[in-house]
This record gives structure tokens, sequence and C-alpha cells, in this order.
């Protein structure tokens, strides 16, 4: 399949991006919808919260998280619920539904079980990042296009990316996130990247073998992918 790909300028990225979910949603109102954390889509909830957060235009719509660390403790500002629920959530007036993982959960296999049932209701979208190994959400290298949801072992590059943005005690090494199963099943799916640091990562994922080496090589066969990408990081895709 051959993706949408948005390219934009660093400065109107964001603002895009959050224009298209605006627009999408208000198609779909009571859209389920997974979303990632990390520093690519912040800007975006900026821009959205800026945008809609005072009206009720998510208000109908339900937030499936992506996935989310093992091992930090409740309301620990690193935990993908958190950032959600700060960066997001908090800025809506009427915030949509929010399901997120349960990281505390005496059993993570079950949790990750529960979060699979979620998604299993179907997602109209789901919107990814893309990590610095290829990872989407935390499935890891190693991951294939039938990967369910569940708990991962972190990949050491992700658990150096935690530790220089947490701090060494705050290390986590395991994770639960959706799998590519169920982002492959989703309605539309949207790859957000941003930077020149990720532009080696995207035009490999886009344009070389499809690998679990590179687990965002599998986003290629949804029939419905969008890549959003700022002009730093898609210095590497041929043009179309
Ligand atoms: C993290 C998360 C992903 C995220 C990715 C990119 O480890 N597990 O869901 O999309 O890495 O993060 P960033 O946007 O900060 O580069």
């Amino acid at each position: 399949m051959v993706p949408e790909l948005v390219i934009l300028p660093p400065a109107d990225w964001a603002a895009a991006v959050a224009e298209r979910l605006i627009a999408s949603v208000s198609e779909r109102p009571e859209a389920r919808i997974c979303l990632p954390t990390g520093d690519t889509p912040r800007p975006v909830y900026r821009c959205l919260v800026e945008r809609v957060g005072g009206g009720d235009s998510f208000a109908s719509a339900t937030i499936v998280a992506l996935d989310e660390w093992l091992g930090l403790p409740p309301g620990d500002p690193a935990r993908c619920e958190v950032r959600l629920r700060e960066d997001l959530l908090a800025g809506f007036f009427a915030p949509p539904r929010f399901v997120p993982i349960d990281a505390d959960a005496v059993d993570p296999d079950a949790a990750a079980a529960a979060h699979d049932r979620v998604a299993a209701e179907g997602l109209d979208l789901a919107i990814v990042g893309l990590g610095p190994n290829g990872h989407v959400g935390f499935n890891e290298p190693g991951s294939v296009p039938d990967s369910p949801t569940r708990v991962v072992e972190l990949a050491p590059t992700s658990q150096a990316a935690a530790q220089a943005r947490y701090g060494a005690g705050r290390t986590p090494t395991r994770g639960i996130t959706l799998g590519m199963d169920r982002l492959l099943a989703a309605d539309e799916l949207w790859l957000l990247v941003t930077g020149a640091h990720k532009a080696d990562v995207l035009a490999r994922a886009l344009e070389g073998p499809e690998t679990p080496d590179l687990p965002a090589s599998f986003l290629r066969r949804h029939p419905r992918l969008v890549v959003f990408a700022d002009t730093p990081a898609a210095a590497g895709v041929s043009p179309r």
C-alpha cells in the first residue's frame, strides 16, 4: 500500500495534525482513538487544546492509551497516563472518555489482556509515534504484524532513552503496548514523525524492506496509513 505522506515545515506541522484530528472527530464524534505520548505528539496536543479545549467537540470520543511503562510509581510524571492527562485531557472543558493502561495491576499480563479487550471493540483511528529503533508503541524490534497486546521487555535503546529523559533511578525495563495486530486493524492509522534525528529511521520504515528489525516498516500494510512528517524528518524520503 502507498501511504499518504503529509510533509510540512516544523512551524506548521503540529497545527496541521491537530486540524486533521479535529476534522476526523467532527465527522465521527464518537470516534475511538488510540493516542501516543512522547515528545512528538506534545505540540499537537497543545494546538488541539488551544483550538477546541474550551468546547465539547471531543466529549463523545474515547481515547485509548497506546502504551505504558511498568515499574514507575503511581502519578509519576513519566507515566504515559499522566502525560496524556496533563498534556491533553486536562485542557478540555468537556474531556473525552479515557482508557489508560493499568500499570499498577498485580498481574500485568491481565492488565494487558484487559486493554486488548478495549482495543478489540474497535479503533477508528490509531495514532503512533516512531521510536528511534523503529518501534511502534512498545512493539520493539522482533515484533511482527500479528504481535498482540502484551507485556514487553524494553529494548536497550528504549531503556537508555527513558534514562536520559527521566534519570537513572527511574529506568523502566518493561512496558505494556497495544499489539501491532490492533494498530493494523484500526480503520485509519497515522504515523507522526518530527526531527532530523528520525530521518534515517523514517526513510527505512517507508522505503526499506518490511522487517521485524524495524516494526514500523509493517505499518505500510495498512490500507489507510497517513504519515505526518516535518521536513527535517522527511529529508531521507524519496519525493512522490
Ligand atoms: C516511546 C514510546 C512510543 C513513542 C516513541 C517516540 O518510547 N513508547 O509510544 O511514540 O517512543 O517518542 P518521541 O516522540 O519522544 O520520540
